[in-house]
């Protein structure tokens, strides 16, 4: 198993796990607003298995409380390979590359069950403001700079850097 950034060459077989995973509406999620622009080029990683794209994630810069942070996902592994820990292996080479950047937190609209095991935690719906319907037991935050942990008083709203 191989992972390595991703090339313009990977952008259908990207799109094809992404359809896969995610089916036909996940344009219309309210995380899509949040990625306007470009991913971040450094974290955008496909995993391969003997030459095959199996596995893909990037992450967008978002606006968290008037500070840049980044947004984790879209994650999906190929229906074939999940449940075989490579899943656990990409997300982990990418937030072990994201914390040598000067981001101070990772947010995530994802799996309640997933995310912890990387460390993230529960993000308050008291604390963030997400720009749009979210399953509140979804939205979770990893903190990659403690000193950035109490980033301002008040409600933190989230917002693509765009806006
Ligand atoms: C969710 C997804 C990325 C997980 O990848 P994966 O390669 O199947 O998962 P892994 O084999 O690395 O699993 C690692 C651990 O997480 C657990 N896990 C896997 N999927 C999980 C889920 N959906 N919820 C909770 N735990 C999960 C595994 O049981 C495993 O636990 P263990 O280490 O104790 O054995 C993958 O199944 C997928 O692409 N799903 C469809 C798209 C999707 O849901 N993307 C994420 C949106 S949040």
């Amino acid at each position: 198993m191989t992972i390595r950034r991703q090339t313009p060459q990977d952008s259908s077989a990207i799109e094809d796990l992404m359809a896969e995973a995610f089916g036909p509406s996940r344009l219309s999620r309210t995380v899509w607003h949040l990625r306007q622009g470009d991913a971040v080029p450094e974290l955008c990683f496909v995993q391969e298995e003997e030459g095959v794209i199996i596995g893909s994630l990037r992450f967008w810069p978002i606006l968290l409380g008037g500070k840049i942070a980044l947004l984790l996902g879209p994650l999906a592994i190929a229906r074939n390979y999940k449940g075989k820990g490579f899943g656990k292996a990409l997300v982990a080479h990418a937030i072990a590359c994201a914390s040598q950047m000067s981001y101070h937190a990772i947010l995530v609209s994802g799996e309640p069950d997933y995310y912890p095991q990387f460390g993230f935690m529960p993000a308050s719906p008291s604390e963030f403001l997400w720009p749009g319907f979210i399953e509140e037991e979804r939205l979770q935050i990893l903190w990659l700079a403690e000193e950035a942990t109490p980033l301002m008083p008040g409600v933190k709203a989230i917002l693509p850097t765009g806006a």
